[in-house]
């Protein structure tokens, strides 16, 4: 099995993360940790331990991690998940709380006592990770790689930035410069996941609570996509991380030199990814070019189904 550590801002594509994940015997959730990002804190967490609950997640620990940017204001995106973060579903209240420990030492916690390599999925801005890797700087050896969900060769919040790296450029360069082997699921990628109406419709036909749930999950996201966007369906972002742990072969990737503007007068928050290798720039990172659609949502569609 693959250990493996979710710091995420359940969203709904996160939510559909964790769900996917804990469906899959292959992976094993040594821990969860939220940060703000699609809504504050306190509601990224509360969404994370909802979640928890409703697939059975007991003894996995939700810690709370930071509750803004390392240094600019915080700003979040009720607009596409709703006021709560997680607009839709009628998810009961948690039956737990979240852990005393912070989301960042939570991490760093999780990687030293783990005794073997742990893979560590990002689906929000990548504060938590940034302070982990820098108030523990010797984690980096047993952190075997960091697939993260962010940026691409165009933006979502600005023209050139996706949301999770505007969010906090300061710690996504951070990631980006530590070293450690990072497979980037860009927006190149997640917008080639689309649920579609037709494949809500199969989510739909899927005879449990959970898929019921995914079914409303992505119908709210569909919606404000159609808003925002003009898109047929929703990009299903995060859950891109966890299907790449499960099946790298449905995925397309290239080895780049990704770097994160942090300055720019109109591009904060842009990645820079150099597909050509025109800057001459170490190689840092795995980018996703390609998926395999119908694979992608058999493996989905056949997740749910084992709830
Ligand atoms: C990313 O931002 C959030 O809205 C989603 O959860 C995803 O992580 C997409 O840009
Ligand atoms: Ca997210």
């Amino acid at each position: 099995t693959k250990k493996i550590i979710m710091d995420c801002d359940p969203g709904h594509d996160d939510a559909i993360a964790i769900i996917l994940a804990a469906a899959r015997t292959e992976l094993d959730i040594l821990g969860i940790t939220t940060v703000s990002g699609n809504a504050e804190i306190e509601k990224t967490t509360w969404n994370a331990l909802k979640i928890c609950d409703l697939v059975g997640l007991k003894d996995v620990t939700v810690s709370k991690g930071a509750s803004q940017p390392l240094v600019r204001l915080r700003e979040t995106a009720p607009d596409i998940h709703g006021d709560s973060g997680l607009d839709g579903p009628a998810l009961p209240e948690p039956s737990r709380g979240w852990s005393g420990e912070h989301g960042a030492d939570s991490i760093i916690r999780l990687v030293q006592e783990a005794k073997e390599p742990v893979t560590l999925l990002a689906t929000g801005p990548l504060t938590n990770v940034a302070l982990a890797l820098t108030k523990a700087n010797d984690i980096n050896e047993n952190i075997e790689e960091i697939v993260l969900m962010g940026g691409g060769t165009f933006g979502n919040w600005t023209p050139t930035a996706e949301f999770n790296i505007w969010a906090d450029p300061e710690a996504a360069r951070k990631v980006f410069e530590s070293g450690i082997p990072i497979t980037v699921m860009g927006l190149d990628i997640t917008h080639q996941a689309l649920a579609t109406p037709a494949i809500i419709e199969r989510v739909n036909k899927i005879d449990n609570d959970v898929a019921q749930i995914v079914g409303e999950l992505l119908a709210f996201f569909a919606s404000t996509y159609k808003e925002m966007f003009d898109f047929n369906g929703a990009p299903v972002h995060d859950v891109l991380t966890v299907a790449y742990c499960i099946a790298p072969e449905l995925f397309t990737m290239k080895d780049v030199n990704i770097a994160v503007e942090t300055k720019g007068e109109f591009t904060a928050g842009t990645t820079l990814v150099d597909l050509h290798g025109v800057t001459g720039r170490t190689i840092n990172a795995k980018f996703g070019t390609g998926l395999d659609v119908a694979g992608f949502w058999a493996l989905m569609i056949e997740a749910l189904k084992k709830y």
